[in-house]
């Protein structure tokens, strides 16, 4: 049987890639900070164990990793979202973000990374549509999803003749407790298991981004290709609606 390791397991994209994986007959370990919300999970299927491991400590994630044994797939999904101005958000709240989304999911590939070159596996990174250009109101959320993708970018290409596969997951807007913070219609909006679908499909493949939906997918890299002054008009609109 293979295993799964899914941080931020206990809530949204997490719990239904749990669910998903347990469904077809994984052994899924799921972990995260709140061991309440964990168990709630366990529940649902005996093949879900549960870990505390808050991913910004890195003496936690390497106790994390050594008590699940081998593994063969690190869906590094726990991620914090603060949306607001720049200046609205505190330096504090900036680096807590940085620290969980950047250097917390660095702290797992750094702890699973040296039992995968030798026994082989798949590092999967939950990044974001919000990391391809610099959006309104995203200014503590978007440079650190900026930062894990050029991560991923580096890490893929360094890892090509290893054992490791390197995949890297963006989602537009997914229903779940985080998006729960946004007060704006969010366009193409999933629910939390229609994505675990699409990433699940994904997964089962080797290509480097999984990236959904499509056609939010599009409308992200379009903003990405087309000139800045005509980015910065489009983006006076987007604030409006924010
Ligand atoms: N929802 C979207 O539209 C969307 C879009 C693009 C990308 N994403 C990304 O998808 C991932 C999952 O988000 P979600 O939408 O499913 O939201 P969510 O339900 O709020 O899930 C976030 C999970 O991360 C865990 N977490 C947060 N800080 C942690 C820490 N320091 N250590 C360990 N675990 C921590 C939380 O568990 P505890 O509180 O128990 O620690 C929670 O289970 C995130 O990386 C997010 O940035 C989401």
């Amino acid at each position: 049987m293979s295993t799964v390791w899914i941080t931020g397991g206990g809530s949204g994209i997490g719990k239904a890639l749990a669910l998903s994986f347990c469904s077809d007959g994984w052994d899924v370990v799921i972990s995260g900070r709140d061991q309440h919300r964990l168990q709630k999970v366990c529940k649902l299927s005996p093949q879900i164990r549960w870990i505390v491991c808050d991913i910004k400590n890195e003496d936690e994630v390497l106790s994390a990793q050594s008590k699940i044994g081998p593994i063969d797939l690190a869906v590094l999904n726990a991620g914090d979202y603060r949306p607001g101005l720049t200046n609205a958000c505190s330096q504090k709240e900036h680096r807590q973000i940085f620290e969980v989304n950047y250097f917390g999911t660095l702290n797992c590939i750094q702890a699973v990374l040296p039992k995968m070159k030798r026994n082989g596996g798949k590092i999967a990174v939950v990044g974001s549509l919000a990391g391809y250009i610099g959006l309104p109101n995203a200014s503590a959320y978007g440079p650190s999803k900026a930062a894990l993708i050029s991560l991923c970018e580096s890490l893929r290409a360094e890892l090509q003749d290893s054992l490791v596969t390197v995949q890297l997951i963006n989602p537009g807007f997914v229903k779940s407790a985080l998006t729960d913070k946004n007060n704006f219609t969010m366009p193409n909006l999933l629910s939390a298991e229609q994505a675990a679908i699409e990433i699940r499909h994904g997964l089962e493949g080797d290509k480097f981004e999984i990236s959904i939906p499509k056609i939010f997918v599009w409308r992200m890299k379009f903003l990405q290709m087309i000139p800045y002054q005509f980015y910065f008009y489009l983006a006076r609109k987007m604030l409006k609606q924010i």
